[in-house]
């Protein structure tokens, strides 16, 4: 093994090709466009187009990320596109807020669907086309600190976050001998449109305006501000590149110090 010091350019991701679920908004759209700024082709699976100011590198795929036909299909238009796929970002997720006792099955399935089924048919699409590849790869999943611990009228989203967490880690291991790199960002609270259904529906439940609700997540976070996206990206971006060449299996945090484990 040669240990020599690297040191990256600003487009640490020149050649890159990397597919991001969700990238039409919020910590999504900042990990397209963070990637695309560091010299990445970029792809983006959303619902919704994705629209960035550099769409010479992009590819917007509008789709659903749990539906297995389209995600195959994602995947293989990135690597008719760009060559092949080197980066996958399971990104999109749903929120639902409701006690226990009031919480539909059908919105218990919704969550669990878009949050974990997602992850799992991305992962392993981008994981059957990496192997294939045989150049190994990278798998980052986005689970929340509401996977590290327990959040009343949480408990849906909590329990898919919670699982994505140990899916990546199982992954992580089983995909190691191919050199298949596999984290999670676990974002505390980040300041983006996910906030207006938060705000709503935890205004419903405890009677508080939605800016009550915004304030006093607010003035929860030590660091005395909410998240950026691109407070997500950078950790997304490093754990793409070769600096995070030894990390896998890990589920990293950025949160202001607001849950410092
Ligand atoms: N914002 C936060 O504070 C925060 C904190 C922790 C974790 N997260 C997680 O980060 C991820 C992104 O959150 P965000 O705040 O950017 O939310 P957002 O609502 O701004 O963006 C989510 C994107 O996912 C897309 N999406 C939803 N269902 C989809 C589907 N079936 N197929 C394809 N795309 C779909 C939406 O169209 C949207 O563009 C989510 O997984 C969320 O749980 C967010």
């Amino acid at each position: 093994m040669v240990d020599t010091l690297q040191v990256p350019s600003d487009r640490i991701h020149a050649g890159k090709n990397v597919l991001v679920t969700g990238g039409a908004s919020g910590i999504g759209l900042g990990i397209v466009k963070r990637m695309l700024a560091e010299g990445a082709n970029v792809a983006s699976l959303d619902l919704k187009p994705t629209v960035a100011a550099d769409t010479t590198n992009l590819l917007s795929i509008v789709a659903s990320a749990t539906d297995e036909a389209d995600v195959e299909k994602a995947v293989a238009e990135v690597v008719t596109t760009f060559g092949g796929l080197d980066v996958m970002v399971c990104n999109a997720g749903v929120i639902a807020i409701a006690p226990v006792t009031d919480m539909e099955f059908s919105e218990w399935k919704r969550v669990t669907e878009v949050n974990l089924h997602s992850v799992f048919l991305g992962s392993r699409a981008a994981a059957r086309q990496m192997v294939s590849q045989g150049r190994g790869g990278v798998i980052i999943n986005a689970s929340s600190g509401a996977g590290r611990r327990g959040v009343p009228n949480l408990s849906a989203y909590c329990a898919s976050k919670a699982a994505i967490i140990m899916l990546t880690q199982s992954l992580a291991v089983e995909l190691a001998p191919h050199k298949i790199r596999c984290n999670c960002y676990v974002p505390g609270h980040i300041e983006t449109p996910f906030w207006n259904d938060i705000a709503t529906g935890f205004s419903k439940v405890t009677g508080q305006t939605p800016a009550e609700v915004i304030e006093g997540f607010k003035a929860s976070v030590p660091w005395g501000r909410f998240g950026t996206p691109d407070d997500v990206a950078r950790t997304v971006s490093w754990l793409a590149s070769d600096n995070a060449e030894y990390v896998s299996g890990q589920a990293i945090a950025m949160n202001g110090a607001e849950f410092p484990f």
